[in-house]
């Protein structure tokens, strides 16, 4: 039986996995690569591959009999553009992405996200301010970041960050604060799942602009106040003319 979650704090999860090269990975490494973290059991790559083939296309998953059968899937169907990775996110995508060629990485997606809401569970949430930085890192001006989630307390905070970085920008003709449509041809399962109940879907599509990647460090400071309202401090009233 797979498990419904697994910590990705807990220490198993913290060891740095080496993750192969595009050239071990896919048949024609040249091609552009998009990035879903947090995959599954992958049925949303799998129809994607076939769709756009001429992409390569890698999920990652923190959950290895997912991967497992995703992966034999892939080697079913001889999809050559497509491959699972097993690991955690947060811990091992930093050196693979840093080690890409430039311009390689065409879109990343992180889709309905596990929600851990427990404020002290927080820290489990996959879209960290290092891990924004680390993909800020990797794509270039004009390549995308989207965001989607049935879960407002969730996907408010990964806005939150994002926005902080000042790294991406949204679509001029995109509708604020969420986007209506998905920007991609096939639905991810837990996306199809809310749908079919007819509940809320918040998705945001980013742009990477030109600005440089700011430091893990002061993008967790910049970004916390905005989790946590209540503890940033109140701005220095403006100085006016005459005043001490
Ligand atoms: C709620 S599921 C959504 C799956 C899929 N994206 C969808 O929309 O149907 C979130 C997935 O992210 C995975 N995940 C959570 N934290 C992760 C991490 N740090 N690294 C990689 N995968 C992670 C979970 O195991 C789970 O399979």
């Amino acid at each position: 039986m797979v498990r419904q979650h697994v910590n990705p704090l807990s220490r198993f999860f913290q060891l740095e996995r080496s993750l192969p090269p595009p050239g071990e990975l896919f048949a024609n490494p040249a091609q552009p690569i998009q990035l879903d973290i947090g995959c599954a059991r992958g049925r949303f790559l799998l129809a994607l591959a076939q769709q756009q083939a001429g992409s390569n296309h890698l999920g990652v998953e923190i959950r290895r009999p997912l991967v497992d059968a995703a992966e034999a899937d892939r080697q079913r169907l001889a999809l050559t553009n497509l491959h699972y990775l097993f690991c955690n996110a947060n811990i091992s995508l930093e050196t693979w992405l840093a080690a890409l060629p430039p311009g390689l990485l065409e879109r990343v997606t992180i889709q309905f996200p596990d929600p851990w809401f427990k404020l002290k569970h927080h820290k489990r949430r996959v879209l960290q301010p290092a891990l924004l930085c680390s993909l800020a890192g990797a794509l270039a001006p004009g390549r995308e970041l989207f965001l989607q989630s049935d879960v407002l307390a969730v996907i408010e905070p990964m806005v939150a960050v994002v926005e902080a970085s000042g790294c991406f920008a949204r679509p001029e003709a995109d509708a604020r604060p969420w986007r209506q449509a998905n920007p991609l041809p096939v639905a991810t399962e837990r996306e199809r799942l809310v749908m079919g109940q007819g509940l809320p879907v918040y998705r945001v599509l980013y742009l990477r602009n030109e600005a440089p990647v700011p430091s893990p460090q002061s993008l967790e400071d910049g970004a916390e106040g905005v989790d946590n309202p209540a503890t940033t401090p109140a701005p220095e009233p403006a100085a006016t003319p005459g005043s001490p």
